[in-house]
């Protein structure tokens, strides 16, 4: 079979037409989906009307999938491998601790040694309008800076914390914060990261990241800051307007992500994901 696959914009992704995931697929058919999702960083797949077994089943054809231990508290309670994206209140009331997820520049799981080879997130209802994903291409992000900012970053590590999302100032999530900042030490990663199959480079940094291993915050901020501009500027990007039972996935190692706060709060937007697991990157980082 030859896929077909239309452009999702100039810089990354692309949406795999004809494919119905409630169905069995060929080996064949998924080596030409794991080498589009290669070449593309990102592949859509839109009214996949799955199940969550479809759906973890699906996933695990990417590789070995997270169980989420790094995120406890928003697992699925039946099903570790999917990790609730969601606003919708909790059984006894009290708000999902999972309603600010992804809010800045990040890529999953960089705070671990562990950090994700994809995510496959998978939309189960949506507000009115807005609750958009922006994705951002790496790759492009390091091939136009200069021969010399090259040079520059080529040996820095950028250090990664959990619990860095920007939190609505009413939000009093502390608790889960404290334990997801307990369970995840702070990790250095470099900032130049080889993707382990293309073996091109790309840039792997994100809001997660507030100092360079070996610099103070304030010498590290203003590259911070430059680059993460830079590797996000809306040339590089491609915004993410949700259907339901859309099935996206992404590639963690050439992309970073970004969930939008674009839309009306008292409206429930419910996703669910599966990340599948990464080859080892960085090191603790003691004084993080
Ligand atoms: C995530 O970062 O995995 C969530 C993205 C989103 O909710 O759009």
């Amino acid at each position: 079979m030859t896929l077909k696959l239309r452009r999702l914009s100039n810089a990354l992704g692309a949406e795999v037409c004809d494919i119905d995931l409630t169905k069995p697929m060929s080996e064949s058919t998924f080596g030409e989906i794991y080498s589009a999702f290669l070449q593309h960083g990102i592949l859509l797949f839109r009214n996949q009307n799955i199940s969550r077994e479809q759906h973890i089943e699906f996933s695990s054809r990417f590789g070995e999938l997270d169980k989420h231990e790094s995120l406890p508290r928003d697992r699925h309670p039946d099903y570790p491998e999917l990790l609730m994206v969601t606003n919708k209140p909790n059984p006894d009331g009290t708000p999902s601790e999972s309603r600010y997820t992804g809010r800045s520049w990040h890529t999953d799981f960089s705070y671990t040694t562990n950090p994700a080879l994809g995510s496959l997130l998978r939309c189960h209802q949506l507000p009115e309008v807005g609750g958009d994903t922006l994705f951002a291409n790496m790759y492009m992000a390091y091939d136009t800076l200069s021969d010399g900012m090259k040079k520059l970053i080529a040996d820095l590590h950028g250090i990664h914390l959990s619990g860095t999302r920007k939190i609505n100032v009413a939000d009093k999530g502390n608790e889960r914060r404290t334990e997801v900042m307990k369970l995840n030490p702070p990790i250095a990663q470099p900032v130049v990261r080889v993707h382990p199959e293309t073996g091109r480079k790309a840039i792997y940094l994100g809001e997660k990241v507030k100092r360079f291993d070996g610099m103070t915050e304030e010498e590290s901020k203003p590259l911070i800051d430059y680059l993460n501009k830079h590797a996000t500027q809306p040339e590089f990007i491609y915004r993410q307007m949700w259907r339901e039972n859309d099935l996206l996935v992404w590639d963690n190692r050439c992309t970073l992500h970004q969930a939008l706060g674009d839309f009306d709060e008292t409206q429930i937007r419910h996703l669910e994901r599966t990340t599948v697991k990464g080859t080892p990157s960085g090191y603790v980082v003691a004084n993080g």
